[in-house]
């Protein structure tokens, strides 16, 4: 197993809340992929996609990647559309293992349509684009190791939910527990 946990989910799914606290109690880092490309560009990502284009995004996105690759005891969250590049997911796995958070579509709207920094979001209709992007990408976040459901839990249900995950996946894949000193993070 990698010595991360990688955050995959559709935006509004609870990436960076539970990443925070998932981090806290394993006594990990936080970094999300989002603020990598910020800093790489220097500018927001609302201006990336207003002045580069998405698909220069995509590469930075990309770029993103390659470099969590080298990080250890980090929880790493991404951006909802980073599963779109096979490579990106390849170069994830690498970091550790892929736990997608998932929410059904009118939970994402009701916890993202106060926010005006996702510019995929900014249509006269998010809660279709919220459905249509959800079609293209399922097929794709279907490849994490670990789905977790959040529309109705709060988030320490969803860390202690994402724990025992890891803990099953470990001892599926014939390695010892995940959190070795899971007693000391409370
Ligand atoms: C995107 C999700 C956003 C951000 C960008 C594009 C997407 O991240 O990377 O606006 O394509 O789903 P969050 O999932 O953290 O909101």
């Amino acid at each position: 197993m990698g010595q991360n946990i990688v955050l995959l989910g559709f935006m509004g799914t609870g990436k960076t809340v539970v990443g925070k606290e998932l981090a806290r109690r394993l006594r990990y880092r936080y970094i999300d992929t989002d603020s990598i490309i910020i800093t790489m560009a220097n500018k927001s990502i609302p201006r990336i996609f207003a002045e580069d284009g998405e698909p220069h995004f995509r590469d930075l996105e990309t770029r993103a990647t390659e470099c969590v690759v080298q990080l250890r005891r980090h929880v790493i969250a991404t951006g909802g559309g980073i599963v779109m590049r096979d490579k990106n997911l390849a170069n994830l796995r690498r970091a550790g293992p892929l736990v997608c958070l998932e929410a059904n579509p009118n939970v994402i709207y009701q916890r993202t349509h106060s926010n005006t920094y996702r510019p995929l979001l900014r249509t006269p209709n998010p809660l279709r684009m919220i459905k249509q992007l959800l079609d293209q990408r399922a097929a794709q976040y279907a490849k994490a190791d670990v789905h977790i459901d959040t529309s109705y839990l709060t988030v320490s249900e969803v860390v202690e939910q994402v724990l025992a995950a890891l803990d099953r996946l470990a001892r599926q894949r014939g390695q010892k527990h995940f959190l070795l000193d899971k007693n000391k993070t409370r």
